[in-house]
């Protein structure tokens, strides 16, 4: 087994080096983005620099090339979510772009009105909104499964959600303002009981917990690039098969055709079939890069070493007074998310930042969630496999300091 070298791993990403307001960064906000390692930054410039082209077009020597480090990427994916089949990994733009690709065309196949979709209680609005677009145009239903106070979905009451009018049920992996890992696999062996689908949303997920499609038996499962040391505008669609050719594309254009003509268009086989456009190529195949410094690593090691850095900062920050965390599940993932009595979560976060510390304020896109919890917001300090305890103690620090400047 690989050792995992924490030395090792913050020296590869060059950003973390930088100070910020006159002192060295802190970066707490890796639920928002991660920074991206050397090699990442380098795949990017070499791009450039030595092969950029269109993709899947031009008979030329670099479009080839590019068109085979894209499809690389590809095969990269398929490896590590263990897909069956290359062409069940739809490349997109990232999680918003591939709920709304499922939402619309699993939508334009499989739903009508009166149907009835199954979403979670702490969505991030990337997996609200494209549903209720679609309720909109269809005149279906969205039910919720409810969580309790500690964020944890009531899984009896999800079981009760089913009907025959039951088309999809479209769950977060990880919440992003929680931290809360769902019990992602009695999700969906209850939803295939009832011989409906499954779409998990993997955003935060696949760069801490090792994610396995086959043995999930999920049937769709998204997540975006620039969460996962990878750049922004790249992003994934996994899709089993049987599901990705019984639906339409919804977005037409170059790529996604067989033949056009003014009568007739007949569409390309998968996975083209839902890429319409040229790609966001550069971070298509930086990807690639990001998911080899993962395997580098060893996703199990990150997952081991983020634990234990959770368990350490969970710990901390429970000692401050008047600190209230919000999300306390029995199994969570790298997010830390509290408020404190009295104090607004804004406040505490433009000082933080003025100690060269960052973290996120606000309700994470993810409005619901503050609405049952009847809070306006929280910060969420949000992990990566580069922070540190010392990371931690400094943002401990920089947060007593602030309290004692608001209270
Ligand atoms: C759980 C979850 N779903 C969806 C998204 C949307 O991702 P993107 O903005 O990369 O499309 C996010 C981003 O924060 C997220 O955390």
């Amino acid at each position: 087994m690989k050792t995992f070298d924490i030395h090792k791993v913050r020296a590869d990403f060059p950003l973390l080096k930088r100070e910020v307001n006159g002192k060295p960064l802190v970066y707490l906000d890796n639920g928002a983005t991660t920074q991206k390692p050397q090699s990442v930054i380098d795949a990017i410039i070499h791009y450039y620099s030595d092969m950029n082209s269109n993709v899947h077009r031009g008979v030329h020597y670099l479009s080839q090339i590019s068109t085979d480090a894209f499809e690389v990427t590809r095969r990269k994916v398929k490896d590590f979510i263990n897909a069956a089949e290359e062409v069940e990994v739809i490349i997109t733009k990232g999680t918003t772009d591939s709920i709304n690709l499922v939402a619309q065309c699993y939508g334009k196949a499989f739903i009508g009105e009166g149907d009835e979709i199954i979403i979670s209680a702490m969505e991030h609005h990337s997996n609200i909104v494209p549903w209720q677009m679609l309720c909109d145009e269809k005149g279906c239903v969205l039910k919720v499964i409810p969580m309790d106070e500690r964020g944890m979905l009531d899984m009896e009451a999800y079981a009760k959600l089913f009907s025959d009018r039951t088309k999809i049920v479209s769950v977060t992996y990880v919440s992003n303002a929680l931290g809360t890992i769902n019990p992602v696999e009695e999700i969906i062996s209850v939803a295939h009981k009832h011989d409906v689908p499954v779409l998990l949303d993997a955003a935060q997920a696949v760069q801490h917990i090792a994610v396995d499609v086959q043995k999930l038996d999920v049937d769709f499962l998204v997540f975006s690039g620039h969460k996962m040391y990878a750049p922004t505008g790249v992003g994934v669609l996994y899709g089993k098969a049987k599901w990705l050719n019984a639906m339409p594309p919804y977005q037409g254009g170059g790529d996604m055709i067989k033949d056009v003509s003014f009568e007739k268009t007949t569409y390309n086989e998968l996975p083209f079939k839902f890429e319409a456009g040229t790609p966001n190529i550069e971070a298509g195949i930086c990807l690639a890069a990001a998911i080899d410094y993962i395997n580098e690593i060893g996703i199990d090691n990150i997952k081991a070493y983020e634990d234990e850095l959770l368990a350490y900062a969970t710990a901390k920050l429970g000692e401050i007074e008047g600190v209230r965390i919000v999300g306390t599940a029995d199994k969570k993932s790298s997010v830390l998310s509290f408020v404190v009595d009295g104090v607004h979560p804004y406040d505490i976060g433009v000082i933080l930042d003025k100690q060269g510390i960052a973290v996120r304020t606000g309700h994470h896109c993810a409005q619901p969630i503050m609405d049952q919890f009847e809070i306006p917001g929280t910060v969420r300090a949000s992990l990566a496999m580069y922070n540190t305890k010392e990371d931690v103690d400094a943002f401990i620090a920089g947060l007593e300091r602030a309290l004692n400047m608001l209270r």
